[in-house]
């Protein structure tokens, strides 16, 4: 990101606030971030925080003399590599769509040259109108580009879409956008997620309840900082991560077998809920139920594909390799000795007792060098915490090398 220009449109949502952190977060990576703020903007924001932050004038009267004679709104919109509507209201997004052109927002989205990203944020209702999703619809199909919103609790009290993207979302969409290497380039991840099904005749299974929705998140988190991922997956009914290259699998065996295909690697995690057991002398024809004695399910353990990638040679080893541990009684002292006997390097353990499974989100007791206790988050939340805890721990061994 290094000396990017980024013109940043701070339209009137309570989420404004977070436009704030996304600006630190412009500056961090060596962005310069110059601000406009909309008269409905101006209401949650002030202009003496975003000027202070941005250290750059903050721009907000279209017919204002002396911007205009710092700077055009003509100028001002070609003076950038990107620009960013965050938050972007539902009336940003339909005077966009309609090409209006009434205060100086909206005049500059419509004079730029340069790729325009968008973060709505807006009651769910609102995202939820035929007329925004008309509008997101016209948006895309002129392509403006969309990061969010999320899911999640609103300031105004309901639930649902429409909660304006994390800083740090909007930040790696920005990023992807002009082509900025991300900090895990070159960087080959391998991830399984989901459960494993092992068969017990060709129509039944064994399976367990993991929705594969951490382990894509965590995929997802990694493929944006730059991260070629293979995510080799058990059945589930979610869309796939974007971004990563997805290998399909059923049973433990095969899962086993594409993660050694898909070495070596960086980092290997682990969030798969690989079955213990599988069917010794599955059937290969359909169990009949003919009234006699009930059938007879012998099990077998399937290999534990972490712990064999665990204790793999250093030549061979990833430099992480991490697990999970779902458990529902004592949770701290279960992954402790998972971690020991699995001879990982960390191990995220969590709770499955309450409704964690499916769920959006998810609390994590982190075991790595030192324990950590992460309040109860959202999935993409913890995905995005490890993905920050892998890059410094790559830089840390990069650092060691020299
Ligand atoms: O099922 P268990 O609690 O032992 O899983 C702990 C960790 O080991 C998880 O990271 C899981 O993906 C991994 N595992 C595996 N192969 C197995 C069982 C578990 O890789 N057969």
């Amino acid at each position: 990101m290094n000396g990017k220009r980024i013109l940043l449109i701070i339209g009137g949502g309570i989420a404004a606030y977070k436009s704030l952190e996304l600006i630190r977060r412009f500056g961090k990576a060596g962005a310069s971030v110059r601000a406009i703020l909309t008269r409905a903007g101006a209401q949650f924001v002030t202009p003496l925080s975003v000027g202070a932050l941005s250290g750059d004038t903050v721009y907000q009267d279209l017919f204002d003399l002396t911007d205009e004679a710092q700077m055009g709104h003509i100028a001002l919109s070609r003076a950038a590599d990107l620009v960013v509507v965050a938050p972007a209201t539902a009336d940003l997004m339909a005077k966009m769509a309609h090409g209006r052109a009434d205060d100086l927002a909206s005049t500059v989205l419509m004079a730029t040259d340069k790729p325009v990203l968008v973060a709505p944020a807006m009651n769910v209702r609102m995202w939820e109108h035929k007329a925004t999703v008309r509008n997101a619809q016209t948006l895309t199909k002129d392509g403006i580009h969309f990061v969010g919103p999320a899911q999640g609790d609103m300031a105004c009290g309901e639930h649902g879409f429409g909660r304006m993207a994390e800083p740090e979302e909007i930040f790696t969409a920005a990023q992807n956008l002009l082509g900025a290497k991300g900090p895990l380039d070159g960087r080959h991840i391998i991830i399984t997620s989901g459960p494993t099904h092992e068969a017990i005749d060709p129509v039944r299974y064994i399976a367990n309840r993991s929705s594969g929705r951490q382990g894509s998140a965590i995929a997802e988190a990694l493929a944006a900082r730059g991260a070629q991922v293979s995510f080799i997956t058990g059945p589930v009914n979610i869309e796939p991560p974007r971004g990563v290259q997805v290998i399909r699998v059923q049973s433990a065996r095969d899962m086993e077998k594409a993660v050694q295909a898909a070495l070596p690697a960086d980092v290997a995690i682990f969030a798969a809920a690989v079955a213990d057991w599988r069917v010794k002398n599955a059937d290969t024809q359909k169990i009949k139920k003919d009234g006699g004695a009930l059938p007879a399910l012998a099990l077998e353990e399937n290999p534990d594909i972490l712990a064999g990638v665990s204790a793999l040679g250093a030549d061979k080893r990833p430099k992480l390799v991490i697990g999970f541990a779902a458990e529902t009684e004592d949770v701290l002292a279960h992954a402790r000795a998972k971690k020991a006997r699995k001879k990982c390097d960390w191990l995220l353990a969590n709770d499955v007792s309450g409704d964690c499974f499916g769920s959006e989100d998810n609390q994590i007791i982190f075991l790595g060098a030192k324990e950590e206790h992460w309040p109860k988050m959202r999935k993409s939340d913890v995905a995005e915490r490890l993905a920050h805890k892998i890059i410094t721990a790559l830089g840390e061994e990069e650092n060691n090398k020299k």
